[in-house]
C-alpha cells in the first residue's frame, strides 16, 4: 500500500514536471487573457507575440499568447511591406512564468528606400496584380504568401507580394516554420525570390546589404 502511494506521487510530480502549460489568447490590441493550455511535447516555452499591420487598412495591433518551440524565441523579428505604405511588423519574447510583464517591443518603422525594388501587392485573392515598390531599410529580399481564411464556413483566399528583410524571408523558407503573420490564416505558398529576378542582382545584393549595414550603424 505503502509503496503504490509512493509510486502514484512520484507519478504525480513527473507528470506536472514534465508538461509546460501556457496562457493561450488572441486579440486585438496589446493585452489577452486567455484560459492555460497544456504544450506539446515538442514545445518548450510560451510565446508572446506582437503584431502590428496596415495591410487592410489604418493600422491594427494584435496580440497572442501560446505555447511555442523553443527555436523561435531567438529567431529577428519579422518585417515586411507591399507597397503603398502597407506594413506588417512582428516581435515575440518567449517565457515561461512571467508571462504577464512581457510586452514585445516592435522594431522601429523604417521609412528610408535602399534601392531595392519588389513587385508588390494585397488581394484577397488566389492571386493580385503587382506594382514596383521601394524597399525600405533592412529590406533586401522580395516574397509572395498565398493564405486562406475559414470563417464560417466561407474560404477566402489572400496573397500578398513585396519586400521583407533576409531574416523573415529565412523563416519564410524554413522548414520546421512557425512563420504565421496572421495566426488565423493558413499558409499555402510562402517562397522568397531575390530582387528584380535578375542573375546579377543577387551578387549584388550581398554587397549591397553590407553597404547598408554600414549606413545603418554610422
Ligand atoms: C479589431 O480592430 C479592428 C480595427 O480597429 C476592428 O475593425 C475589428 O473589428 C476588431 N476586431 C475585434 C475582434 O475586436
Ligand atoms: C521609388 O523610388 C523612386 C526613386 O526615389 C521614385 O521615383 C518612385 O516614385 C518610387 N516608387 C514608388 C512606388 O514609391
Ligand atoms: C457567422 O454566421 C452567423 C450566422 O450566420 C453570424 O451570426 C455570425 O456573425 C457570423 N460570424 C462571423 C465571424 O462572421
Amino acid at each position: 500500500m505503502q509503496t503504490l502511494l509512493k509510486v502514484s506521487l512520484f507519478l504525480a510530480l513527473v507528470t506536472s514536471g514534465a508538461s509546460l502549460e501556457c496562457e493561450t489568447c488572441f486579440s486585438n490590441g496589446t493585452t489577452c487573457a486567455g484560459d492555460k493550455k497544456t504544450c506539446l511535447g515538442t514545445e518548450e516555452t510560451c510565446i508572446v507575440i506582437l503584431t502590428e499591420s496596415t495591410v487592410d487598412g489604418p493600422s491594427v495591433t494584435k496580440i497572442e499568447k501560446r505555447c511555442s518551440t523553443i527555436s523561435q524565441c531567438s529567431m529577428p523579428p519579422f518585417y515586411f511591406t507591399l507597397g503603398a505604405g502597407r506594413r506588417v511588423r512582428q516581435s515575440w519574447v518567449c517565457c515561461i512564468d512571467d508571462c504577464d510583464k512581457v510586452v514585445p517591443v516592435l522594431i522601429p518603422v523604417q521609412t528610408r528606400s535602399n534601392g531595392v525594388m519588389c513587385p508588390a501587392c494585397h488581394e484577397w485573392k488566389e492571386s493580385c496584380k503587382t506594382e514596383m515598390a521601394n524597399c525600405t531599410g533592412m529590406e533586401t529580399s522580395c516574397f509572395k504568401i498565398t493564405s486562406h481564411v475559414d470563417t464560417n464556413g466561407t474560404h477566402v483566399d489572400r496573397t500578398m507580394m513585396g519586400c521583407t528583410t533576409k531574416y523573415t524571408c529565412a523563416a519564410i523558407e524554413g522548414e520546421a516554420t512557425n512563420f504565421r503573420p496572421m495566426s488565423s490564416e493558413a499558409i499555402q505558398v510562402a517562397e522568397c525570390t531575390h530582387s528584380m529576378g535578375s542573375r546579377s542582382s543577387g551578387l549584388l545584393l550581398p554587397i549591397f546589404s553590407g553597404l547598408l549595414l554600414l549606413k545603418i550603424i554610422s
